[in-house]
């Protein structure tokens, strides 16, 4: 038997008017952890749907051989027999049903057309013990928070006797002490004898646990190190992900925030549900013109709430305090309120980006923003390719044309689509929410770059950032919070990691 679980030979897959992969040959070694990295639109995830049947054979070109026999998947049902398995970038549970149901969903045995409900039930158990998820079976999987979907994931993928484990960025959306859990858990995946393939922007993660790492760009493959024998560094990643040098991950700048344009006192929001439980607590804070303020804090420390309570009351049963935007109070109840008072928001949440994943990228990027391309309420066509092709250029949007659905974008890049359109519409407060998640660390420059425009030319940003180097390299100021409220503020110059974290934790 050959050292490798699985081989790909020469795969080429076109997609109308784009080669997504031109090519590629890839070997996976049993029992490794293999790590697959480039830029967004790279081609990681495409060459993943290749080799699990999510597209079907005959719809690439090349071999896939999968333990020692050359693959024909028609669906992922067939390499799933296989016992091949994969997590995608959007978890793809189902949210109403409980956690058991949500493993043994789609392979359960009947007897006479009867479930046997109570063994499965029981046998989850095992698997939520060995992938360390401490809740009931019987929870709904829309009350557990993304860290653990992906725990709940894993353990569906065990249920089926997997033997080769993706895992498409599976930490972008986990915060640091989950992402840790997670490594330390495919570790020990990789003890029992699962080969496993993780595709990830974090570099850091990647030595930390990977044995292999093949390195793809514009659709084909650059490079393959061995971890330790080629002492691989994250600039060597990079060097091959972006084919030169980056020196400086966070563009130079001089800060030189001026008066205050918003203030937030005693901020108080409530859940949707449990109308008593205070998510945000108290919280009161101030931005100034031409400033970058970062939030910081464990998950679940109200940050998106408290930002998203404030943009036109999007969270919450019931919010209450005083909202002051240029020296003037504002009552916004609604997101439209909120755009027309100057504010702009843009999601963490990439499934729901507020983009329309059945529309191009033109619409997309310019829906909110009709008045800046349109002259007595006719649309200027010519205005709007313009302006959208230089979004294309500026943040670097792999695509073949502006006319393609935003569906068919990577996850990145239709993360900068959402960017592109939240510039587009050049509010004076910008609220982004993990703006860079999923992107690939060029992009993430570019992003820094465009935030530092955003500030020079007078307009303010507040970001909701879990990578505290992010937060260190580009904030202003620093707002720790924890259990819905702000535990501190730190200024540039005083701020470091550790400080966060104690402050975050003992205030
Ligand atoms: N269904 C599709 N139709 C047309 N083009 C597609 C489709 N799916 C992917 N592509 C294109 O194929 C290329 C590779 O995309 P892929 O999703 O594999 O990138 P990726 O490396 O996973 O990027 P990311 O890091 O952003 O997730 C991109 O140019 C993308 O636009
Ligand atoms: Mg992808």
């Amino acid at each position: 038997m050959s050292d490798y679980i699985l081989e790909i030979e020469n795969l080429t897959k076109d997609f109308p008017g784009v080669r997504a992969l031109e090519n590629v040959s890839l070997k996976i070694k049993k029992g490794e952890i293999h790590s697959i990295c480039g830029e967004n639109g790279a081609g990681k995830s495409t060459l993943m749907s290749c080799i699990s049947g999510v597209y079907p054979v005959g719809s690439f070109e090349g071999k896939v051989i999968y333990k020692g026999n050359e693959i024909k998947y028609h669906s992922v049902k067939d390499s799933e027999k296989e016992g091949l398995a994969i997590i995608h970038q959007e978890l793809a549970l189902s949210p109403y049903l409980s956690i058991y149901e949500n493993i043994f969903l789609g392979h359960m045995d009947t007897k006479l057309g009867i479930i046997n409900w109570d063994k499965y039930l029981n046998e989850s158990r095992k698997y939520l013990k060995t992938v360390g998820l401490n809740e009931h079976p019987e929870t709904i999987v829309s009350k557990l928070g993304v860290g653990k979907q992906q725990l709940v994931e894993i353990a569906r993928a065990l249920s089926k006797k997997t033997e080769l484990l993706i895992l498409d960025e599976p930490t972008s959306s986990l915060n640091d002490d989950e992402s840790e859990k997670l490594l330390n858990l495919m570790l020990e995946l990789k003890k029992q004898g699962i080969t496993l393939v993780m595709i990830s922007h974090k570099l850091n993660e990647v030595l930390k646990v990977a044995d292999t790492v093949t390195i793809l760009r514009d659709g084909k493959s650059i490079s393959v190190y061995d971890v330790k024998a080629d002492n691989l560094t994250e600039q060597m990643i990079i060097k091959d992900m972006v084919g030169r040098i980056l020196t400086h991950r966070f563009p130079e700048r001089n800060s030189s925030p001026e008066e205050t344009v918003m203030e937030v006192k005693n901020w108080t929001v409530y859940h949707p549900e449990y109308h008593n439980i205070k998510i945000v607590d108290n919280v009161s804070f101030f931005l100034r013109k031409s400033e970058i303020l970062a939030f910081c804090g464990p998950m679940g420390a109200g940050r998106t709430e408290l930002m998203m309570s404030l943009f036109g009351h999007s969270y919450g049963f019931r919010s209450e305090g005083e909202l002051k935007i240029k020296g003037k109070n504002y009552i916004l109840k609604s997101p439209r309120m909120a755009i027309d008072s100057g504010l702009g928001y843009i999601s963490e949440d990439r499934k729901n980006l507020g983009l329309i994943l059945i529309q191009d990228i033109k619409t997309n990027i310019t829906h909110s923003s009709l008045n800046k391309i349109s002259k007595f309420g006719i649309i200027d066509n010519q205005k709007e390719i313009r302006e959208t092709e230089r979004f294309r250029k500026d943040l670097n949007i792999r695509t073949p044309s502006i006319n393609q659905y935003v569906r068919n974008l990577s996850g990145g890049n239709q993360q900068k689509v959402a960017v592109s359109k939240t510039l587009m519409a050049n509010p004076d407060i910008f609220i982004v929410d993990e703006p860079t998640r999923g992107i690939d660390v060029g992009a993430k420059t570019e992003i820094y770059g465009i935030m530092n425009n955003i500030i020079a030319a007078g307009k303010s940003v507040i970001m909701v950032s879990s990578e505290l180097p992010e937060a260190l390299g580009m904030a202003d100021r620093i707002y720790v919070m924890n259990e819905g409220k702000i535990k501190g503020v730190l200024n540039r110059e005083e701020a470091s990691q550790e400080k966060i974290m104690h402050m975050a934790l003992v205030g």
